[in-house]
């Protein structure tokens, strides 16, 4: 599905809707520039999730993690130089709890995203319009 956004508000309620669909967890390998709106959008997606914390990027954690009614691990793979460093981070034990993982800069590392991740790319057209495009795995038999 693909949405055009014109506020950080409204890419934040894409987000939002999206935890509808993870209350058991899963990954949210998310891909776009810098200040394309990864984090705002997982900042909705966070209180979608029921957590209370303010969503900040992990600037300098590779990642975040915020208790809530389902759990939230929030990586941001930029800065990783290799996938080995995401797993020597914890990365096994992250995807094997209960809970979701929102990935930004997921394409850095993309032998670490499972086939069923959600994938949300976002594209900035310039002044507060972002086009986002949201793919959901196929929903389980
Ligand atoms: N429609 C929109 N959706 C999302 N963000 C928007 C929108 N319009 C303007 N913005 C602004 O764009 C910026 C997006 O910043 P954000 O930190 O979410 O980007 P990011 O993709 O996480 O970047 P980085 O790769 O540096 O982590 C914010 O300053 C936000 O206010
Ligand atoms: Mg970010």
């Amino acid at each position: 599905m693909t949405f055009i956004t014109n506020s950080e508000a409204e890419t934040a309620a894409l987000g939002a809707a999206l935890a509808e669909r993870l209350r058991g967890g899963g990954v949210v390998a998310l891909t776009g520039e810098l200040g394309a709106g990864k984090t705002v959008f997982i900042r909705g997606l966070a209180k979608g999730l029921g957590v209370s914390a303010r969503v900040t990027s992990p600037t300098f954690t590779i990642v975040n993690e915020y208790p809530g009614d389902t759990p939230l691990f929030h990586i941001d793979m930029y800065r990783l130089s290799s996938a080995g460093e995401l797993i020597d981070a914890g990365w096994d034990d992250y995807a094997a709890r209960e809970g979701v993982i929102a990935a930004e800069w997921s394409d850095i590392a993309p032998e670490l995203i499972p086939e069923d991740a959600a994938r949300v790319g976002i594209v900035d057209l310039g002044g507060d319009s972002r086009r986002v495009t949201i793919d959901l795995p196929e929903a389980p038999l």
